[in-house]
């Protein structure tokens, strides 16, 4: 078998993030911030450090910043939820996942003014595009920090910086590049950015958060759900205090133990050394693809500017014959369609049919690329 849909969940995850959290459910398997009891504290414990961990990794301002959700889509809903309100304008790029796109099109119903700034057909967005659709008065300012069609990245810092100029907030989608591309809240200008635990920082499905720059006042950031949070329990109101006021309910520990552990996988391989790793794969594949007569390939070509997630179409073959050939006769595992991004399909040309799409990872091999790209030679020939 050979894995190449990392952009939708990596796997295997490391032996550390398992034993950790197994570790956490036999030793540590209190309710956190419930009870005095020893189970508890201890479930505390890794819980902070977590925080602690991720805050140091995003440059974040501080561990309480970090508030922790099930996955990026849900910190993602936090953001846009609790911060626009009717009258509002949001500007956003022709590349996001519906994770951003549905949440702002229902927003959108709500009186909140939405303006998507086109792309290039390879993704890439001028910066100046974006320059001009954020006029004074803008609100905020979203955008993925790479796509999960076509792995191309978005000038982050600069656009960070454009929304700095009309003192609009900025938010990032890092799910395609958290543990994978060095992210500096602080340096790049953001103020929430939303992060997925089960891509590249190896950790289980059900982590991820969304944290919060200094410039974010948690005042004006509404809870996306309210309830038990083991603090001011004399209160019928929602507590303010971070990270209580937008994580009511138990945690998920196990998860979290199993994601600092991922975590710190990734900060133990260096982000230099698998982005080398990431490049020379992209490097592979893009020249394997590109030869092969009949195969279209998206994004741009340049392995610096994208991630190494690829997509491409054989010309006359439907994109789900493709990925059900390469399953079945090759073992050769890929995600394909529309991949909850039509707005990316769209500015791609590739709507309403979609790509085929190679996403390769931590553990993937340059055997396993040149076994893939194989597959494809001969499932076009
Ligand atoms: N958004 C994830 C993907 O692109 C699930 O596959």
């Amino acid at each position: 078998m050979i894995y190449l849909d990392h952009a939708a969940t990596s796997w295997p995850k490391p032996p550390e993030v398992l034993a950790a959290m197994t570790d956490f459910l036999v030793h540590s398997g209190g309710s956190p911030g419930r009870s005095a009891h020893r189970l508890s504290l201890q479930a505390a414990r890794p819980l902070y450090a977590a925080r602690e961990s991720i805050a140091a990794f995003l440059h974040a301002p501080h561990p309480l910043r970090v508030l922790f959700a099930a996955n990026a889509t849900q910190a993602l809903n936090l953001a846009l939820y609790g911060l626009l309100r009717p009258g509002d304008r949001v500007v956003t790029t022709a590349m996001e996942h519906n994770a951003v796109m549905r949440p702002l099109r229902d927003l959108e119903r709500q009186g909140v003014q939405v303006v998507v700034v086109p792309c290039a057909p390879d993704g890439s967005l001028d910066p100046e595009d974006m320059r001009r659709a954020a006029v004074p008065g803008t609100r905020l300012l979203v955008a993925n920090h790479a796509s999960n069609v076509t792995g191309t990245l978005l000038p982050i810092a600069e656009l960070g910086a454009i929304a700095r100029e009309v003192d609009a907030l900025f938010l990032v989608d890092s799910a395609q590049t958290a543990g994978l591309m060095p992210l500096d809240m602080d340096g790049m200008a953001i103020d929430l950015l939303a992060f997925t635990g089960h891509k590249a920082l190896l950790g289980p499905p059900g982590t991820g958060g969304l944290v919060l720059g200094t410039r974010l006042d948690p005042a004006q950031l509404r809870p996306l759900i309210r309830g038990g949070t083991g603090s001011r329990s004399e209160q019928e109101e929602q507590p303010e205090d971070l990270p209580d006021k937008f994580e009511s309910g138990t945690p998920n520990g196990a998860g979290i133990a199993g994601l600092m552990a991922g975590v710190q996988t990734v900060q133990h391989r260096g982000l230099e050394t698998i982005r080398a790793h990431e490049i020379r794969l992209t490097t592979l594949l893009i020249e394997g693809l590109q030869a092969i007569p009949g195969v279209r390939l998206y994004g741009p070509r340049d392995p610096r500017a994208r991630t190494s997630t690829v997509s491409f179409t054989v010309d006359t073959l439907r994109v789900s014959e493709v990925a059900w050939r390469l399953d079945e006769a090759y073992g050769v595992l890929c995600r394909v369609g529309l991949h909850c991004a039509p707005a990316a399909h769209r500015t791609l040309g590739t709507f309403p049919e979609g790509t085929v799409r190679f996403a390769a990872g931590f553990t993937t091999t340059e055997e396993e690329i040149a076994s893939a790209i194989r597959a494809v030679r001969e499932i076009a020939r």
